[in-house]
Protein backbone atom coordinates (compact mmCIF):
# COMPACT_ATOMS: atom_id res chain seq x y z
CA UNK A 1 0.00 0.00 0.00
CA UNK A 2 3.07 2.80 1.36
CA UNK A 3 6.05 1.67 0.94
CA UNK A 4 9.79 3.33 1.61
CA UNK A 5 12.35 1.85 -0.03
CA UNK A 6 16.43 2.87 1.43
CA UNK A 7 15.50 6.33 2.13
CA UNK A 8 18.11 8.30 2.55
CA UNK A 9 17.94 11.98 3.02
CA UNK A 10 20.38 14.81 3.36
CA UNK A 11 19.91 18.36 3.97
CA UNK A 12 22.98 20.41 3.30
CA UNK A 13 23.90 23.55 5.71
CA UNK A 14 26.61 25.33 4.06
CA UNK A 15 29.71 23.18 4.11
CA UNK A 16 28.26 20.54 6.05
CA UNK A 17 25.84 17.96 5.36
CA UNK A 18 23.26 16.75 7.34
CA UNK A 19 21.53 13.51 7.87
CA UNK A 20 18.33 13.21 8.73
CA UNK A 21 17.16 9.78 7.34
CA UNK A 22 20.04 6.88 6.56
CA UNK A 23 18.75 4.21 4.40
CA UNK A 24 15.20 3.47 5.42
CA UNK A 25 12.54 1.54 4.47
CA UNK A 26 9.36 -0.72 5.61
CA UNK A 27 5.49 -1.61 3.90
CA UNK A 28 2.65 -0.24 5.70
CA UNK A 29 -0.27 -2.70 4.64
CA UNK A 30 -4.25 -1.54 4.16
CA UNK A 31 -5.66 -1.39 7.16
CA UNK A 32 -2.31 -1.71 9.64
CA UNK A 33 -1.98 0.56 12.40
CA UNK A 34 2.06 1.83 12.75
CA UNK A 35 3.46 3.96 15.22
CA UNK A 36 6.73 5.79 14.98
CA UNK A 37 8.58 6.40 18.12
CA UNK A 38 11.96 8.19 18.55
CA UNK A 39 13.99 10.68 20.21
CA UNK A 40 14.07 14.88 18.46
CA UNK A 41 15.40 14.86 15.82
CA UNK A 42 15.37 11.08 14.81
CA UNK A 43 14.13 11.94 11.21
CA UNK A 44 10.49 10.71 12.27
CA UNK A 45 8.64 13.76 10.54
CA UNK A 46 11.62 14.23 7.44
CA UNK A 47 10.10 10.67 6.83
CA UNK A 48 6.74 11.33 7.16
CA UNK A 49 7.28 14.52 4.24
CA UNK A 50 8.91 11.84 2.12
CA UNK A 51 5.88 9.40 2.46
CA UNK A 52 3.60 12.29 1.88
CA UNK A 53 5.16 12.84 -1.20
CA UNK A 54 5.78 16.54 -0.14
CA UNK A 55 9.63 16.57 -0.40
CA UNK A 56 12.24 14.06 -2.49
CA UNK A 57 14.52 11.44 -1.16
CA UNK A 58 18.26 12.83 -1.93
CA UNK A 59 18.36 8.38 -2.22
CA UNK A 60 15.47 5.95 -2.49
CA UNK A 61 12.15 5.78 -3.47
CA UNK A 62 7.90 6.11 -1.87
CA UNK A 63 5.96 4.08 -3.06
CA UNK A 64 2.16 4.21 -3.11
CA UNK A 65 -0.03 1.09 -4.08
CA UNK A 66 3.18 -0.02 -6.05
CA UNK A 67 4.05 2.97 -7.67
CA UNK A 68 7.17 5.11 -7.41
CA UNK A 69 6.75 8.78 -6.47
CA UNK A 70 9.42 9.65 -8.98
CA UNK A 71 7.90 8.27 -12.02
CA UNK A 72 4.54 10.30 -11.73
CA UNK A 73 4.67 14.20 -12.39
CA UNK A 74 4.35 16.68 -9.72
CA UNK A 75 0.69 17.22 -10.63
CA UNK A 76 -0.50 13.57 -10.66
CA UNK A 77 1.06 12.98 -7.13
CA UNK A 78 -1.05 16.39 -5.56
CA UNK A 79 -4.11 14.52 -6.94
CA UNK A 80 -3.02 11.32 -5.99
CA UNK A 81 -2.65 12.40 -2.59
CA UNK A 82 -5.62 14.29 -2.13
CA UNK A 83 -7.58 11.41 -2.84
CA UNK A 84 -5.53 8.71 -1.07
CA UNK A 85 -4.26 10.21 1.94
CA UNK A 86 -5.16 12.52 4.65
CA UNK A 87 -1.69 14.03 6.50
CA UNK A 88 -1.75 15.81 9.70
CA UNK A 89 1.42 17.93 10.74
CA UNK A 90 2.93 19.34 13.50
CA UNK A 91 2.11 22.71 12.54
CA UNK A 92 -1.13 22.50 11.43
CA UNK A 93 -1.11 24.81 8.17
CA UNK A 94 -5.08 25.84 8.16
CA UNK A 95 -5.51 28.46 5.99
CA UNK A 96 -6.03 31.66 8.49
CA UNK A 97 -8.29 33.56 6.04
CA UNK A 98 -11.32 30.59 6.10
CA UNK A 99 -13.55 29.20 8.70
CA UNK A 100 -13.00 26.04 10.50
CA UNK A 101 -15.58 24.51 8.10
CA UNK A 102 -14.08 26.22 5.14
CA UNK A 103 -10.66 24.40 6.21
CA UNK A 104 -12.17 21.23 6.22
CA UNK A 105 -14.34 21.78 3.04
CA UNK A 106 -11.10 22.64 0.97
CA UNK A 107 -9.59 19.00 0.00
CA UNK A 108 -12.98 18.28 -0.99
CA UNK A 109 -13.35 20.89 -3.35
CA UNK A 110 -9.33 20.32 -4.57
CA UNK A 111 -10.80 16.55 -5.34
CA UNK A 112 -13.61 17.74 -6.87
CA UNK A 113 -15.79 14.48 -6.62
CA UNK A 114 -18.45 15.79 -4.23
CA UNK A 115 -20.96 18.65 -4.50
CA UNK A 116 -20.49 22.02 -2.12
CA UNK A 117 -23.74 20.86 -0.27
CA UNK A 118 -22.35 17.21 0.25
CA UNK A 119 -19.02 18.85 1.27
CA UNK A 120 -20.34 20.67 3.86
CA UNK A 121 -21.96 17.83 5.29
CA UNK A 122 -19.61 15.69 5.24
CA UNK A 123 -17.13 18.69 6.73
CA UNK A 124 -19.46 19.21 9.45
CA UNK A 125 -19.54 15.78 10.46
CA UNK A 126 -16.06 15.50 10.17
CA UNK A 127 -15.91 18.58 12.94
CA UNK A 128 -18.37 17.13 14.99
CA UNK A 129 -16.14 13.79 14.85
CA UNK A 130 -13.91 15.59 16.66
CA UNK A 131 -15.91 17.89 18.67
CA UNK A 132 -16.04 21.14 17.13
CA UNK A 133 -19.22 21.15 15.82
CA UNK A 134 -19.80 24.79 17.49
CA UNK A 135 -16.76 25.82 16.26
CA UNK A 136 -17.54 26.07 12.36
CA UNK A 137 -17.02 29.66 11.67
CA UNK A 138 -14.04 30.42 13.84
CA UNK A 139 -10.81 31.76 11.60
CA UNK A 140 -7.44 29.69 13.14
CA UNK A 141 -6.56 32.39 15.07
CA UNK A 142 -10.23 32.48 17.31
CA UNK A 143 -9.00 28.62 17.90
CA UNK A 144 -7.12 27.34 21.16
CA UNK A 145 -3.85 25.33 19.55
CA UNK A 146 -5.45 21.64 20.23
CA UNK A 147 -9.12 23.28 18.56
CA UNK A 148 -6.54 24.36 15.51
CA UNK A 149 -5.10 20.35 15.76
CA UNK A 150 -8.81 18.77 15.88
CA UNK A 151 -9.46 21.03 12.77
CA UNK A 152 -6.38 19.81 11.09
CA UNK A 153 -7.48 16.51 11.65
CA UNK A 154 -11.24 16.92 10.43
CA UNK A 155 -9.57 18.25 7.57
CA UNK A 156 -7.51 15.13 6.42
CA UNK A 157 -10.77 12.73 7.11
CA UNK A 158 -12.85 14.51 4.75
CA UNK A 159 -12.15 13.29 1.26
CA UNK A 160 -11.89 9.35 3.16
CA UNK A 161 -8.56 8.85 2.86
CA UNK A 162 -6.61 5.00 2.68
CA UNK A 163 -3.96 6.27 4.55
CA UNK A 164 -4.06 8.27 7.31
CA UNK A 165 -0.09 10.31 8.23
CA UNK A 166 -0.29 12.02 11.40
CA UNK A 167 2.78 13.86 13.31
CA UNK A 168 2.12 14.12 16.88
CA UNK A 169 -1.89 14.31 16.41
CA UNK A 170 -2.09 14.67 20.37
CA UNK A 171 0.96 17.23 21.04
CA UNK A 172 -0.59 19.97 21.73
CA UNK A 173 -4.09 18.85 23.61
CA UNK A 174 -4.51 18.39 27.37
CA UNK A 175 -4.93 14.57 28.41
CA UNK A 176 -8.46 14.23 28.12
CA UNK A 177 -8.67 15.44 24.71
CA UNK A 178 -5.93 13.90 23.93
CA UNK A 179 -7.52 10.55 24.68
CA UNK A 180 -10.70 11.28 22.99
CA UNK A 181 -8.50 12.40 19.41
CA UNK A 182 -6.63 8.64 19.67
CA UNK A 183 -9.58 7.27 19.79
CA UNK A 184 -11.33 9.26 17.62
CA UNK A 185 -8.59 8.42 14.95
CA UNK A 186 -8.03 4.55 15.82
CA UNK A 187 -12.13 3.84 15.56
CA UNK A 188 -11.93 5.43 12.34
CA UNK A 189 -9.31 4.01 10.43
CA UNK A 190 -10.08 0.17 12.36
CA UNK A 191 -13.94 1.19 10.86
CA UNK A 192 -12.61 2.24 7.04
CA UNK A 193 -9.98 0.06 7.10
CA UNK A 194 -7.23 2.97 6.65
CA UNK A 195 -3.95 2.29 7.61
CA UNK A 196 -2.86 4.69 10.13
CA UNK A 197 1.08 6.16 10.39
CA UNK A 198 1.44 7.99 13.68
CA UNK A 199 4.69 9.67 14.77
CA UNK A 200 3.80 10.10 18.63
CA UNK A 201 5.57 9.97 21.89
CA UNK A 202 2.28 9.48 23.43
CA UNK A 203 1.88 5.58 25.27
CA UNK A 204 -1.82 5.92 24.41
CA UNK A 205 -1.32 5.91 20.83
CA UNK A 206 1.97 3.44 20.64
CA UNK A 207 0.46 0.91 22.66
CA UNK A 208 -2.55 0.48 20.46
CA UNK A 209 -0.38 0.25 17.40
CA UNK A 210 0.17 -2.99 15.31
CA UNK A 211 3.76 -2.33 15.15
CA UNK A 212 6.15 0.62 16.43
CA UNK A 213 8.72 1.50 14.28
CA UNK A 214 11.78 2.63 16.41
CA UNK A 215 14.01 5.80 14.62
CA UNK A 216 17.27 6.53 16.13
CA UNK A 217 19.36 8.93 14.41
CA UNK A 218 18.02 8.53 10.63
CA UNK A 219 17.52 4.71 10.87
CA UNK A 220 14.89 2.41 12.32
CA UNK A 221 16.38 0.70 14.83
CA UNK A 222 13.67 -1.87 15.82
CA UNK A 223 10.50 -2.41 14.20
CA UNK A 224 8.04 -5.06 15.60
CA UNK A 225 4.85 -5.34 17.37
CA UNK A 226 4.17 -3.84 20.80
CA UNK A 227 5.82 -5.14 23.29
CA UNK A 228 4.79 -5.65 26.90
CA UNK A 229 7.32 -2.56 27.85
CA UNK A 230 5.21 -0.42 25.73
CA UNK A 231 1.67 -1.08 27.43
N1 LIG B 1 14.79 21.63 6.20
C1 LIG B 1 15.81 21.20 6.96
N2 LIG B 1 17.05 21.68 6.75
C2 LIG B 1 18.09 21.23 7.50
N3 LIG B 1 17.99 20.30 8.46
C3 LIG B 1 16.79 19.78 8.70
C4 LIG B 1 15.62 20.21 7.97
N4 LIG B 1 14.55 19.51 8.43
C5 LIG B 1 15.02 18.70 9.41
N5 LIG B 1 16.35 18.86 9.58
C6 LIG B 1 17.21 18.14 10.54
O1 LIG B 1 17.02 16.76 10.33
C7 LIG B 1 16.95 16.04 11.57
C8 LIG B 1 15.65 15.29 11.66
O2 LIG B 1 14.59 16.22 11.80
P1 LIG B 1 13.08 15.79 12.03
O3 LIG B 1 12.26 17.02 12.00
O4 LIG B 1 12.74 14.74 11.04
O5 LIG B 1 13.15 15.15 13.48
P2 LIG B 1 11.96 14.53 14.39
O6 LIG B 1 12.33 13.12 14.66
O7 LIG B 1 10.65 14.78 13.74
O8 LIG B 1 12.09 15.36 15.74
P3 LIG B 1 10.91 15.92 16.74
O9 LIG B 1 10.53 14.77 17.61
O10 LIG B 1 11.62 16.98 17.52
O11 LIG B 1 9.80 16.46 15.92
C9 LIG B 1 17.13 17.09 12.64
O12 LIG B 1 18.46 17.05 13.09
C10 LIG B 1 16.82 18.41 11.98
O13 LIG B 1 17.55 19.45 12.54
MG1 LIG C 1 9.04 15.97 14.23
Amino acid sequence: MIEARDLVKQYRMGQVTLQALRGVSFQVETGSFVAIVGPSGAGKSTLLHLLAGLDSPTKGEVLWEGQALSSISDAKRSMLRNRMLGVVFQSYHLMSELSALENVMLPGLVNGQATLRQLRERGLSCLEQVGLAHRIQHRPQQLSGGEQQRVAIARALVNRPRVLLCDEPSGNLDSATGEEIANLLIRFCEQERVSLILVTHDTRFSSRAHRILVMRDGQIVSDGPVSESHK
